[in-house]
């Protein structure tokens, strides 16, 4: 099993107040899967997300990543683990827009200390399979949004995860560009990658194989894995 999540809970503190932003979270995810976190904005899906890709723990329950107790693991642990298994993609891109696109990707690779030749190799490679080795000299602000996601997936891609997690990776792209963008994860997904994408789109989500609906921090809905593939 890649994800197992039993129990999560994430409480938020404003002022004196709480806010029980992720309640009771319980699901497994398998090798390869192809799933949506699907829910309205405020659902809890990016807190949920964050717990998922280890960059930030949860108040109560149990998290295991391919078979690791990840709440049982210290920072540097944790960042080794994010390093060896996890790509992140988010709405916005999040790269160094003024750097080269080959810059981009390789900034995973410089904290595992690759050796230089390797980097370079690993980054064509990545750079082929989205689809744009071409654009490779080019700076980040000098690409379309589309592209831009690309490259981000390609620097998800870099460290040759088990899974990638994105958070609305599309809902900054038209339909035209999201359903590409959605194409090639499912390409990846077909290599053995798992994708878990969480949106609020529901055209998003029919992309993927299998529905967790979230609503108020609850999962209400869990659809399993479409049999047919
Ligand atoms: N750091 C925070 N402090 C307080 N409340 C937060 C924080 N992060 C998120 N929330 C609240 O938790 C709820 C879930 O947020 P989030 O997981 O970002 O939802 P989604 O990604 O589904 O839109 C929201 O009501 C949000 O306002
Ligand atoms: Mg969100």
């Amino acid at each position: 099993m890649l994800i197992e999540a039993e129990g999560l809970t994430k409480t938020y503190k404003i002022g004196r107040d709480k806010f029980v932003a992720l309640d009771n979270a319980t699901f497994n995810i398998d090798e390869g899967e192809f799933v949506a976190i699907q829910g309205t904005s405020g659902a809890g899906k990016s807190t949920l997300l964050h717990i998922l890709g280890c960059l930030d723990t949860a108040d109560s329950g149990s998290y295991h990543l391919g078979g690791v107790d990840v709440f049982k693991l210290n920072d540097r642990e944790t960042a080794r683990l994010r390093n060896e298994k996890i790509g992140f993609v988010l709405q916005d891109f999040s790269l160094i827009n003024h750097k080269k696109v080959d810059f981009n990707v390789m900034l995973p690779l410089y904290f595992n200390k690759t050796p230089r030749r390797e980097m370079r190799e690993r980054v064509e490679n990545v750079l082929d399979a989205v689809g744009i080795g071409s654009q490779v000299g080019k700076r980040a602000n000098q690409l379309s949004g589309g592209q831009r996601q690309r490259v981000a997936i390609a620097r998800a891609l870099v460290n040759d995860p088990s899974v990638i997690f994105a958070d609305e990776p599309t809902g900054a792209l038209d339909s035209k560009t999201s359903k590409e963008v959605m194409k090639l994860f499912r390409r990846l997904n077909e290599k053995g990658i798992a994708i878990v994408i969480v949106t609020h789109d529901n055209a998003i989500a029919d992309c993927c194989d299998r529905k967790i609906v979230i609503e108020d921090g609850k999962i209400v809905l869990d659809s399993g894995r479409k049999t047919e593939k």
